[in-house]
């Protein structure tokens, strides 16, 4: 009986769960400005109703020329307000339409309009509205392409950036004045798709707006000739979760990784490839001076060829010996180098574990440091999971096994109470 009152919670649980997931019954607040993609609102309306979202729909005055608001009115059967003041001396409450929402989104957002938000202009509803809510906000510019390069357009939009809103980059495409460049308004799907992901990440967190983020991921390969190297297992799947993580949180990333097969689409995570070890350095200290939280998840080859054959070596003799020569310490440098930045080691230990993983920590003067250990099933190279434990000069902390997407929130959580006083 116990066994079957347990699987019927489960499934209630299971079916609670998948209600809440995503758009479902999530308030949708559209702001609309005056711009020519005006008319593609009609399409994101569609789609968020689609997946079970409430919409509300607001305009500037100035939309009102490119787009019908008894359109949007029916479409997300709402009223549409673009005023003030309603009709017999009304007042369009924009305070309560802010608390209404769950997410608002300012799309198409004119440059006119990008400029007031940041600035605190508030001279129409809009404006009153987005200076009111509480809640996380979308920014979907779309304008000429030149407006959009503009330094006074990319100024607001990093500005806005830092005030913790979400921009959704205009795309490259055929423009409304005939020219060819970036400046369209993201699709309705790609939009919704931004949304989502946000709602389904569970963390809704932009605590790293502001902040870049050092990153280095996967193996090293040290050349022995020109097709043969020396290497590891590493696939880079930590360090590029790490890296969706951080700029899930809103960081600038700089993605250093070495031969991996993962890519990324994340226009907030800038990814350098690397071979070698000493290539792997090199990137690392043309950035490293600028950031605020290093993270070392690479598994960097120690030794490497002391010299590497011009051509491919044939097998003549029966014993072959390659004299190895020590790597540079890249994450020993960073420690050396450190100034204000958050620094955090990996360690991979099978023996030992913590008391190698804290000798580490201070030798390497890193701020934090990630064990993990080959013993443990499921955790290490090329697998999906990991199981970690957090050690700090004072502290140390202990997760279940889990995915590395959700071991990468973990480490970026531990991070945030750290860093992030
Ligand atoms: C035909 C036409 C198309 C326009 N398209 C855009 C546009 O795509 N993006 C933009 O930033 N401004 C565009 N503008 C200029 C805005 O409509 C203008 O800056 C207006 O004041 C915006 O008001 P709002 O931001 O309050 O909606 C366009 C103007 C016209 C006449």
């Amino acid at each position: 009986m116990a066994f079957f009152t347990c699987i019927i919670q489960k499934m209630g649980n299971l079916v609670h769960k998948l209600l809440t997931m995503g758009l479902e019954h999530k308030k949708i607040l559209i702001a609309v400005t005056g711009g020519i993609a005006a008319y593609k609102i009609n399409f994101l309306i569609r789609d968020f109703i689609k997946k079970g979202a409430e919409v509300q729909v607001i305009m500037t005055p100035s939309a009102l020329n490119f787009a019908s608001a008894l359109t949007f009115s029916t479409l997300s059967k709402n009223p549409v307000f673009s005023d003030f003041y309603g009709v017999n001396g009304t007042w369009n409450n924009h305070v309560e339409l802010a608390l209404w929402a769950d997410v608002m989104i300012v799309a198409p957002c004119t440059a006119n309009t990008l400029a007031k938000m940041v600035h605190g202009q508030c001279d129409n509803l809009v404006i009153a509205t987005f200076l009111s809510a509480k809640c996380p906000v979308f920014i979907a510019p779309a304008m000429d392409l030149d407006m959009y390069a503009h330094p006074s357009t990319r100024q607001n939009l990093e500005m806005a950036e830092d005030y913790g809103h979400f921009i959704i980059p205009a795309e490259e495409g055929e423009l409304a004045s005939g020219l060819v460049g970036q400046g369209r308004m993201a699709e309705p799907g790609t939009i919704v798709k931004e949304v989502e992901d946000y709602l389904d990440s569970g963390k809704q967190s932009r605590n790293f707006a502001g902040k870049t983020i050092l990153i280095t991921a996967g193996p090293t390969f040290e050349a022995i000739d020109p097709v043969r190297y020396i290497g590891n297992h590493s696939s880079g799947k930590m360090g590029f979760a790490l890296a969706e993580e951080a700029a899930k949180r809103g960081a600038r990333v700089i993605l250093i990784s070495g031969p991996s097969s993962l890519q990324t689409q994340n226009k907030n995570i800038e990814l350098h490839r690397v071979t070698s070890a000493k290539e792997m350095f090199e990137e690392v200290f043309r950035y490293y001076e600028g950031v605020d939280v290093a993270i070392a998840s690479a598994a960097v080859a120690d030794y490497a060829p002391k010299d590497v054959a011009l051509e491919k070596i044939k097998k003549n003799e029966d014993n072959l010996t390659i004299e190895l020569v020590k790597n540079p310490d890249i994450l020993g440098t960073m420690g050396e180098r450190k100034t204000r930045q958050f620094l955090v080691g990996f360690a991979l230990e099978t023996q030992n574990e913590e008391v190698n993983a804290k000798s580490k920590l201070e030798k390497k003067n890193l701020d934090m440091i990630v064990l993990n250990s080959l013993r443990d099933e499921g955790a290490g190279f090329q697998k999906d999971t990991n199981r970690i434990k957090i050690l700090t000069a004072d502290a140390m902390e202990e997760f279940e096994l889990k995915s590395k997407e959700a071991v990468a929130q973990d480490i970026l959580d531990f991070v945030e109470k750290k860093t992030l006083k």
